[in-house]
Formats: C-alpha cells, structure tokens, sequence
C-alpha cells in the first residue's frame, strides 16, 4: 500500500486539484492592483494563461506531463524572454502563488517544500540585469522559505525535467 509513490499532484487533488490552485493564482494577480506589474505582462483575457500553467503544473507536480505531450519541451526561461523579469516581478508572482497555495489541501511542511520549488523557479525567470542582484542560477540556492535543502521537488526544474 505504501509502495506506490504518491506524487505531489495526487496530494493536491488531482485534476481538479491543479485547475484550482491555477484559477486561484490568477484570480489573485488579477484582482489585487499590487500585482499589476506582472498582471500586465499577460493578455487581458487570461484564459490561454490559465490553461498552459495547468498544463505545465500537472507535469511539473508528477501527474500526466500535459504540457510535453501538447507543447513539447517547456525551456520555461527561454519562453519568459519576451517578458522582463527581475526581482520585483519575481516575488510579485510569488505572493500570488503563496496565498492560492494557502487554498490548497497540503499540510503546512509540504506547502513549505512547494513554495521553495516555485521560488527557484521563478527565480530562474529573471532576465533583467539589476545592480547587485547576481544573475539566476549562480548563486547557491538558500534563503528560500523553506530551508528543507530536500533535492525532490524543490529541484525539479523545467528545463532539466520532460
Ligand atoms: C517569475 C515571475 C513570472 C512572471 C512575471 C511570469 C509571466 C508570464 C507571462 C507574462 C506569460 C505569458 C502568458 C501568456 O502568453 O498567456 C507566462 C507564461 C508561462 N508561465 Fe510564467 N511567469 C513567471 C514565473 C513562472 C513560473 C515560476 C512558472 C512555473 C512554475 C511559470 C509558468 C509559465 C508557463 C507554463 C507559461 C506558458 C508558456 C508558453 O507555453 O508560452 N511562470 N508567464
């Protein structure tokens, strides 16, 4: 019983699950003025952005990889080019992400691991040069909510993962 491998996808519901935690976050962005910024850089109609982060997310979380299988490869950083990214468009979508999480039917150490694998990468999105701030990637990985260091699915990174 205990030797099937749950995956995070099955932890936060499934289908439903995913497409929840999607419309949340952009409910969020959409509706909160301090997101602006990055509410911006998307179509006014958020529907065809709402239907590839799902996609993404089923794979990302280890359910059906929806967005390989439609899209091919996802090379997440080279697709954000077009948007500028830096710090503040980072933590803007951070917050977003954070509190659709507080919706989600995870316990508190796993949301924890989750939001640390979301910071890393979003972090990796950064594609603005800004004083100060090292380029993504380069420095080590610390500092994030949640310090676990775990490798599972805080290291899941798109542009390594299928
Ligand atoms: C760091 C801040 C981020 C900003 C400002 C941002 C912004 C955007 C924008 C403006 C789009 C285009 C939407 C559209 O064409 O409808 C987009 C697409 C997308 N984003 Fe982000 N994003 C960020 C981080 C992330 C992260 C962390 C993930 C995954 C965990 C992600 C996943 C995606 C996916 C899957 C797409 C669709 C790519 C495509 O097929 O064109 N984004 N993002």
């Amino acid at each position: 019983m205990s030797e099937s491998t749950t995956t995070l996808y099955d932890l936060i519901g499934s289908d439903a699950g995913v497409h929840a935690l999607v419309e949340r976050f952009y409910q969020v962005m959409d509706e909160d003025t301090a997101f602006a910024r990055i509410r911006h850089l998307h179509p006014a109609d958020l529907a065809q952005s709402k239907e590839k982060l799902y996609l993404f997310l089923s794979g990302w979380m280890g359910g059906p990889p929806l967005y390989v299988e439609k899209y091919g490869h996802p090379m997440l950083r080279r697709r954000h080019m077009p948007f500028p990214i830096g710090s503040e468009e980072r933590d803007q979508w951070m917050v977003c992400m954070t509190r659709a999480l507080q919706d989600s039917p995870l316990t508190p150490d796993l949301r924890e691991r989750l939001i640390a694998a979301f910071f890393n990468t979003a972090d990796f999105m950064r594609n603005r040069e800004e004083p100060g701030v090292p380029e993504p990637g380069f420095a080590p990985v610390t500092g994030t909510p949640a310090s676990s260091g775990g490798r599972d699915p805080s290291r899941l990174d798109p542009q390594e993962t299928p």
